[in-house]
């Protein structure tokens, strides 16, 4: 195969959604119809193994969340798509935001019964941001739910997105009969209490086909024609371009759970959905056709295998080839290094491969030297952006409570961090070191780490602050006069940069009025 029709292959998405909405189901449906996977319940049983096999993974398992981040290849109709999956958990959000960086489009999963939900907003609005190409899978339409063209209109206003249904449910809940499949014109029957093997299609191209009436009965056959006629009428017809554009989100109904509408989802999905896009660097637009490789780290996942304190590095190819054993260029770190043994995640095993194209993931095993975000190339100096660090959340100062491990504390902290885990400030005036969070879980998360991993005991103590903000100015006395002022209020983060710790809205408020000259950042990529 050549390396541009490799590249045309490649479809690499993530799924999104609010926890339980159908993320997993529907992953795992998929990795069914891929042939990645024999039987269901395989992405929830190698969720269990995997905690089995892992203290850490035991603490995810006992909240009954997904924290890891992982990759799934499989083929299906002559593609090789790559599905990157999200932790659902809100408190990890900001490694979601990151595997965004690293998909060329997204599945949305609804709930039909919940509607939009919080997180799929704050989900939706990053992808937004980006003009992401946006699927909506509107999910178990095996129960009673909102009606189809309310929960359109929610999605139109909470999500800001411009919907476009490519299928239409027949009736729900008890009442369900199956999909009206708008994109290709057939009908699809749901069979109720019976495990969906193969879908009943029949085509029908024209809706007064009384085909329907006799399939789903003559008032489920009138309601689907009038409802068909009305979402005609006030959604605009599909637009490849458009979806393309991220202007337009392509609407499908089912039931990841039952199998049902799922194909239907995958087969437009493969006919729509883009292929590696070109990725911004702060140098250049680099395109996935360029002959040079390159690529970027968007996620580091730790103690895989807990007897060895190894990491995997998560690396998306932006263009050319990578091939095993080749220098290459570790751009931060201006130096070559090359992989023996970089792996791909075809049929959720992992395998070493000799060469990824762009749009794959690969993962490199990382004993240290990497961080979120860097860059690996041919040679050339390139830094993908995209990937920023936004204020957290939550702040505690952390203190070493084992004076005869500080060095492992050290360490640790250190490699969490790189990890991108949480956000270490090292205040100026006292060097007091502050972590801050998205959410409360990623400070148990840490303590457990520092002290399954690295040795090394920690304690939280409360700090009250209201957001980390990075400063800068191309006014050098302004700078002076800021820094000495407001010393107390001033620390490093991990990159060396200077960041103001506003205690509260209103303290940040006074340091803009009393310093004009310097610009507040709420992220550390501006
Ligand atoms: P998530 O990854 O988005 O968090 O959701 P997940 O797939 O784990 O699904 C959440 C729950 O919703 C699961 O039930 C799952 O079986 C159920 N579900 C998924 N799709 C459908 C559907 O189409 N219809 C219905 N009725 N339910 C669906 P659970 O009880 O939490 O877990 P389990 O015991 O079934 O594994």
């Amino acid at each position: 195969m050549s390396e541009s029709q490799a590249i045309n292959n490649r479809r690499t998405f993530g799924i999104i959604s609010h926890p339980d909405a159908g993320k997993t189901t529907l992953t795992e449906k998929l990795l069914l119809f891929g042939g990645a996977i024999q039987i269901a319940g395989a992405v929830k049983s190698n969720k269990i193994k995997r905690t089995a096999t892992s203290d850490f993974m035991e603490i995810e398992r006992q909240r009954g969340i997904s924290v890891a981040t992982s990759v799934m290849a499989f083929e299906y109709s002559d593609l090789q798509i790559n599905i990157l999956d999200t932790p659902g958990h809100q408190d990890f959000a900001e490694d979601t935001y990151r595997t965004l960086t690293a998909v060329d489009s997204v599945i949305v999963v609804i709930d039909v019964a919940k509607g939009v939900e919080t997180q799929t907003e704050k989900l939706v609005s990053v992808c937004r941001m980006r003009n992401t190409p946006i699927i909506v899978f509107i999910n178990k339409l095996d129960r009673e739910g909102l009606d189809g063209i309310d929960l359109l209109d929610e999605i139109e206003q909470k999500l800001g997105l411009k919907v476009c249904p490519l299928s239409w449910p027949v009736g729900m809940g008890q009442r369900f009969k199956g999909v009206y499949n708008m994109f290709e014109e057939k009908l699809v029957l749901f069979q109720p209490h019976g495990k969906q093997l193969a879908e009943e299609v029949i085509e029908i191209t024209d809706l007064s086909d009384e085909r329907l009436d006799k399939n789903v009965g003559t008032a489920a056959a009138d309601e689907l024609r009038s409802e068909v006629h009305l979402v005609r009428e006030i959604y605009p017809s599909f637009d490849r371009e458009a979806y393309l554009n991220g202007d337009i989100a392509p609407v499908f109904f089912g039931s990841a759970i039952n199998n049902f509408g799922v194909k239907e989802l995958l087969d437009c999905f493969v006919e729509i959905a883009p292929g590696p896009l070109p990725r911004h660097a702060e140098e250049r637009e680099v395109k996935p056709s360029e002959a040079v490789f390159s690529g970027f780290v968007f996620k580091i996942h730790a103690n895989m295998d807990p007897k060895h304190r190894d990491r995997i590095a998560f690396l998306r190819i932006c263009s050319g080839t990578f091939n095993r054993n080749t220098n290459y260029l570790h751009v931060r770190q201006n130096r070559k290094m090359k992989f023996a043994n970089p792996t791909s995640f075809m049929a959720s095993k992992k395998t070493v491969i000799d060469e990824a194209f762009p749009g794959d993931v690969i993962g490199l095993y990382d004993s240290g030297i990497f961080k979120i975000g860097d860059t690996l190339t041919d040679g050339e100096t390139l830094h993908f952006k995209g990937i920023p660090s936004f204020s957290p959340e939550l702040f505690r100062y952390v203190d070493n409570t084992d004076p005869l491990k500080s060095k492992q504390l050290n360490k640790g902290l250190d490699q969490l961090m790189d990890e991108g885990l949480a956000q270490l400030f090292t205040m100026e005036l006292n060097q007091r070191k502050i972590i801050g969070t998205v959410g409360a879980l990623q400070f148990d998360v840490i303590q457990y780490r520092l002290l399954h991993e690295y040795g090394a005991s920690c304690a939280f103590e409360p700090v009250n602050l209201y957001k980390a903000c990075w400063v800068s100015t191309n006014n050098k006395d302004a700078l002076k006069t800021f820094e000495s002022r407001r010393r107390k209020d001033l620390a490093k983060d991990k990159n060396g940069k200077l960041v103001y710790m506003a205690e509260s809205a209103w303290a940040l408020k006074m340091a803009q009025e009393n310093h004009p000259e310097i610009e507040f950042h709420f992220s550390d990529e501006f």
